[in-house]
Parts: structure tokens; sequence; C-alpha cells
């Protein structure tokens, strides 16, 4: 069918399906009709998707807001098929979507599009939206970051920490201490953010070592900037063992941001009694493991807080999808910063989905996983 045809008219496209959650192996590749555009929206031609840790969550069936949906998927770039809003046939832009861009094409809202910026590969612009917008909510709106801060930010070299950091290099004299899971990454955050590449203090990447405590390490980088007494902000999205010690360093007055719990992921693990692997030995171990570091995650007394002065956040994007004026607000406060393009680490073709979530799912990946949707897909 012609491309102008296809666009007009209801189609069929293709789209990854979770029929059945709790296991990556239930992804399954699939046609589905695709209606014509509805008013407000333009139909998009996909030509990258952005994985983020909330859609291997979406797979497993741990994600609430997921419950009733089909296809995964928050965010994407490609070429707009129909004018409708600001935009016209042949535009080059990315977008969010509330799941469904687990697709080949879909039908955007155009309220949450937004052209890509000049010199901006398709992967990159799928890279930008969910990851930025997260990170500059936390550090913004909840840490109420101020010049001359000084930031704990966890799976510094992620999706989410990369932008944290972006962020925080626009704005001056920010301290900051990035904590990752390997010493690669540590390495990687150095060349990224070399010593002197803009104006700011106390840089400094580190690595959760084992027989080494947390907590010494964060005093450890206290002790050693005389103009730092603790945190004024932290971002933690890993939660776990790391969480009290991080806590206890905050600041009177200081904010603590916690927006998710990679620390209780299931690595490689089915949660589905319909599939095989459900039932083998070492599967069984890793739910009893997940299980245990579940009862044992970190509890606080909320009266704790008034006593120590200090305030303790959590939050999750998905549920600011129907706030768009605080959205909008929030891209054009980013747009003024001018930040680099994001960082594409690993790019995965459209048929290798699942790999791609498989590779995502055990914590090794540096900067953004991007799924790449061949032009005549
Ligand atoms: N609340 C929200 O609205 C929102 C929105 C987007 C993302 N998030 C959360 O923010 C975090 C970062 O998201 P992202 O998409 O940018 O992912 P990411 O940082 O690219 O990847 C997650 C990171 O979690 C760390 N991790 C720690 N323990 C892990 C474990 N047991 N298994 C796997 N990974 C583990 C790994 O980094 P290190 O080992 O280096 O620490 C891994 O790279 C995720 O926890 C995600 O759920 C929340």
């Amino acid at each position: 069918m012609a491309a102008s045809a296809l666009s007009t008219t209801a189609t069929t496209t293709k789209v990854w399906a979770v029929p059945r959650t709790g296991s990556l192996s239930n992804l399954v590749l699939q046609p589905q009709p695709l209606p014509a555009p509805a008013a407000g929206q333009v139909r998009v031609a996909v030509r990258a998707i952005g994985l983020n840790f909330a859609d291997v969550f979406c797979v497993l069936g741990l994600y609430t807001a997921f419950q009733g949906s089909l296809v995964p998927g928050l965010e994407f770039s490609g070429v707009v098929e129909t004018d409708g809003g600001d935009f016209k046939k042949g535009d080059r832009v990315y977008g969010t979507t509330r799941f469904g861009a687990y697709t080949t094409h879909l039908n955007a809202d155009t309220r949450y599009l937004r052209p890509i910026p000049t010199g901006w590969s398709f992967a990159e612009a799928a890279a930008y939206p969910v990851q930025t917008i997260t990170a500059y909510y936390a550090l913004k709106e909840l840490g109420v970051m101020k010049p001359g801060h000084t930031v704990l930010v966890q799976s510094a070299a992620g999706g989410v920490g990369l932008q944290a950091l972006r962020i925080l290099e626009a704005v001056p004299d920010m301290s900051v201490l990035g904590v990752v899971g390997n010493p690669a990454k540590v390495d990687f955050l150095n060349k990224s953010f070399p010593t002197g590449s803009a104006p700011r203090k106390a840089w400094k990447f580190i690595s959760r070592e084992a027989g080494v405590s947390f907590r010494s390490q964060l005093s450890t980088y206290v002790a050693a900037h005389e103009h730092i007494r603790g945190f004024d902000i932290v971002l933690d999205s890993v939660h776990g063992p790391a969480f009290q010690p991080s806590y206890d360093h905050l600041n009177p007055c200081g904010r603590y941001v916690l927006f998710g719990s990679a620390s209780l992921a299931p690595s490689t693990i089915s949660l589905s009694p319909t599939t095989l692997t459900f039932y083998s030995p070492m599967n069984v171990v890793r739910m009893l493991t997940l299980a245990y570091k579940f009862l044992t995650r970190p509890r606080l007394d909320p009266m704790q807080l008034v006593q120590d002065n200090k305030a303790i956040m959590g939050y999750n994007l998905i549920w600011l999808y129907d706030k768009l004026e605080l959205m909008s607000s929030m891209y054009e406060d980013l747009a003024a910063m001018n930040l680099r393009a994001p960082h594409v680490g690993h790019q995965f073709a459209f048929d290798k989905l699942p790999d791609a979530l498989a590779f995502f799912q055990t914590g090794q990946s540096v900067g953004k996983v991007v799924i790449t949707v061949p032009e005549k897909a």
C-alpha cells in the first residue's frame, strides 16, 4: 500500500504485545489494526523506541499502571505521516505515550510530540523524553536544586542517571557524587564528564564495591571536601542496602528523592506459572531471593523525618502524564539548558526487542538502550 494511503486510513501495524504477563518470553510480535488518526492525533512511522526499566516491570506483571494494557513502551521517535496540530507530514518528532510504543506505527496525541532537535538521530531523540523529564522533575520540582548544592546520584551511568548529570552540569557550582555498580561504568563517567569541562566542584564517580561499606564510601567523599557536610539531594532509584547510609548522609533540610527500586528488580526470572522455566530450580531460587529482599527492604518511621529535619519524596512519572502544563514547562526549561544529546549505549533491531529487554534487565547497560525500527517495517 502507498505511504499516503497508509497514513489516512485504518491500517495494520506490527506490535510487540504481552497477551499474558509474567515472563519476557511471553512477548509476541503480532499484527494489530491501527485506526485512522483521531482528532488531535497524527500517525507516526516509528523509527526508534526508548527502553525503560518500567517496561521490564510491565512485561513481568509488576507494574500496576500497565494493567489492562497489551503493548508496553513509553517513548518513541519517528516521522509524521499525516498533518495535524503543529505537525506536517515528513516532520521528525519524538514523543511519549501511556504505553503502546512497541510498534512500527502509532497514532500519537500531538500534545505529547516535540520536534527532534537539529543534529539528533532518531535513537538519541527516542532516548530523551522519559529519562530527562524523570531526572529534571526529581532534581527541580522535588529536590529544589540550587547552585552550590551537593547531590548524590545512584545508577549514575544509567539512562536517568546520565541525564541527571547533564542537568547538574548546566547548574553552576554543583558538587556531585555519582554511584554505579561496576568500575567500568566509573571509567565511562570519568571520560564523559572530564574534570574542568564545566563550572563545578567536587564531582566524583565511585562504584559500590563488594566488601567495602557504602557508608564509609560516602563518609570518605564528604570528608575529602571542606565545603561539603553531606548531601542536599539524593536521587535514589536503587533502594536496598544503600538507602540507610544515604539517608544518614543527608544534610538537615535535605531532600531524598526515591523513584525506583532496581535492587528489587528480578534479574532473569519468570513469574509466569504457565511457562516451563517458572518451575526450574534456578527460577525458584531467584524468586525466593527476591521475596527475601522485598521483605527485608529498608523502612523508616515518619516521625524520624521530623526529628532529623529531612524529607523523603517518591514519585512515578506515569502519574504526571495528564499534567500537560507541568510537562510543557519542564520541556521548555530543559530546552533552555541546551543539553547534549542523550548517550545511546546500546541499539537493538525491532525484531530483537525481547533480547534488548533481557540485556537491560541485567543492569549492565550504560546510557540508553534503544530499539531501531527499519524505515519499511
Ligand atoms: N519513577 C519514575 O517515574 C521513573 C521513571 C524512569 C525511571 N525510573 C527508575 O529509575 C531507574 C533508572 O531507570 P533507567 O531506565 O534509566 O534504567 P538504567 O539506569 O539505565 O538501568 C537501571 C540500573 O539499575 C541499577 N541496578 C541496581 N540494582 C540492579 C539489579 N538488581 N538489577 C538490575 N539493575 C540494577 C543498574 O545500575 P548500577 O548497577 O550502575 O547502579 C542499572 O543500570 C530505574 O530503577 C527505573 O525504574 C523511575
